[in-house]
């Protein structure tokens, strides 16, 4: 439909909130690729925010003069515009490997766990972390591992030292390149099938797991505390926010009292449903020990595929009417921030347009999303559909194309260059 048709419709059917072929306030307005509205509604002015990605924002279209007649109808947004709109706090990558091992159903086995580092015989998480850093801009890495690795595979079992130091190894890395550096659990909620504080692991073990790690870091203001990957099917989400009440006093009494605590809904942390799930008041009830919600920050995921399961190479959304935009709402008016810890594709071109414009939108919103975090470098060979693992020749690293183009700070995906 051409642009002038839209225009026209617009006329013809009057109500500025409900105007065919005008994009509301917030809303994409244009960039490679788009082929919805290209025209706001009235009060907002189609933005560049960059070649991936415009946005209708607040305001009247330059060169246009503000029309004499008092318009018919006032469009007046129901929360207020990013206060910081254009940069992101955190852009990372996930660097995996002490995950390797880990299925979906919390049963992970301790030896299967592959260190990304090179004394361990993995690949040089080390040497990536300080590339992707040096290279191209990236402040924050999200180091999975499992529950089983930790503990030494005994179920209710403290964390055991010398496996713990194994895991510090990387996080020390992590932490030598200035970066923030976000500790992950990696398992599903639970722990072989039993889901933590219904029918699995009680919620005191769960809490001691992370009193120990928080008592480790409580002194390094860039470590992030990501509570659980990826809960799913878990039956009774109030109770489910229990369980990471008890993960968040853990560490707040452990003394880690500053800094983030990544909390994850339900259905795979997915950004689309948080809301709509539940995820996102039952997860409103955690607080810190001193009743606020300081550093208490949302976790969400979202791949871009066909079936959202970030398994398929080629991408067919932005995810930006579906998810990002109504959570951005939600956000703003609830005051809260999410930060969205594992999104990515494959190295094609549907996933370089799409990628680049969420990430595009996500920076235009920058008040209520810190970031995001790539899946996955680390120990994923070259051949994962999804990796994220530069290739090094000597001392030069060469990034996979969608790190070169979307995921890379210095790429310009979030400010247009
Ligand atoms: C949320 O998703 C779970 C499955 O992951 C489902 O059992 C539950 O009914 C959903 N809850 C809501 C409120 O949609
Ligand atoms: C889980 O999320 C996906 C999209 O991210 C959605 O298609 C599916 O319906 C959701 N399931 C539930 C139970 O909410």
């Amino acid at each position: 439909m051409s642009k002038k048709v839209l225009q026209l419709s617009g006329l013809l059917f009057g109500s500025a909130l409900a105007v065919r072929g005008q994009a509301v306030l917030y809303s994409q307005c244009g960039g490679s690729g788009w082929t919805g509205d290209t025209t706001c509604v009235s009060g907002a002015v189609c933005t560049v925010i960059n070649d991936f990605y415009s946005q209708c924002l607040p305001g009247t279209p330059s060169g246009t003069t503000t029309p004499s007649t008092t318009p018919t109808t006032t469009v007046k947004p129901t929360t207020t515009a990013p206060a910081s709109a254009g940069k992101l706090k955190f852009a990372g990558v996930n660097i995996a490997g002490f995950d390797f091992g880990c299925n979906s159903d919390g049963s992970c086995t301790a030896s299967a766990a592959w260190p990304p580092l090179t004394k361990y015989y993995g690949a040089d998480g080390a040497g990536q972390m300080q590339h992707f850093v040096n290279n191209d801009g990236f402040n924050t890495f999200r180091l999975p591992v499992g529950w089983q690795f930790l503990v030494n595979n005994v179920q209710g079992g403290p964390v055991v030292d010398a496996n713990l130091a194994e895991y510090d190894d990387l996080v020390q890395a992590c932490l030598s390149t200035g970066a923030y550096c976000i500790i992950d659990i990696h398992n599903y909620a639970r722990w072989d099938k039993g889901i933590i504080g219904q029918g699995g692991p009680t919620d005191d073990v769960f809490a001691a797991l992370w009193a120990t790690i928080a008592t480790k870091y409580k002194s390094e203001p860039r470590i992030m505390f990501g509570v659980m990957n990826e809960p799913h099917d878990v039956p009774d989400i109030q109770r489910w926010a229990v369980s990471v009440q008890a993960a968040v006093t853990a560490i707040r009494n452990a003394g880690a009292t500053t800094q983030l605590i990544l909390l994850p809904g339900n259905n795979w942390t997915s950004a689309e449903t948080f809301v709509s799930n539940g995820s996102a008041a039952a997860l409103s009830t955690v607080k810190n020990p001193d009743g606020s919600i300081t550093g208490l920050i949302f976790d969400v995921h979202k791949y871009l595929d066909s079936d959202n399961s970030g398994t398929n190479t080629e991408c067919v959304t932005n995810n930006i009417a579906n998810a990002w935009q109504p959570l951005a709402d939600y956000l703003r008016t609830n005051g809260r921030q999410a930060i969205n810890t594992e999104t990515g594709g494959g190295n094609t071109a549907s996933c370089v347009q799409y990628l680049c414009q969420q990430i595009a939108f996500q920076a235009a919103n920058s008040d209520v999303y810190l970031g995001y975090v790539g899946w996955a470098a680390g120990n994923f060979a070259t051949g994962y559909p999804l990796g994220e693992t530069p290739t090094q020749s000597g001392t030069t690293w060469t990034d996979t194309l969608l790190v070169q183009e979307c995921l890379a700070p210095t790429s310009g995906s979030q400010n247009g260059s």
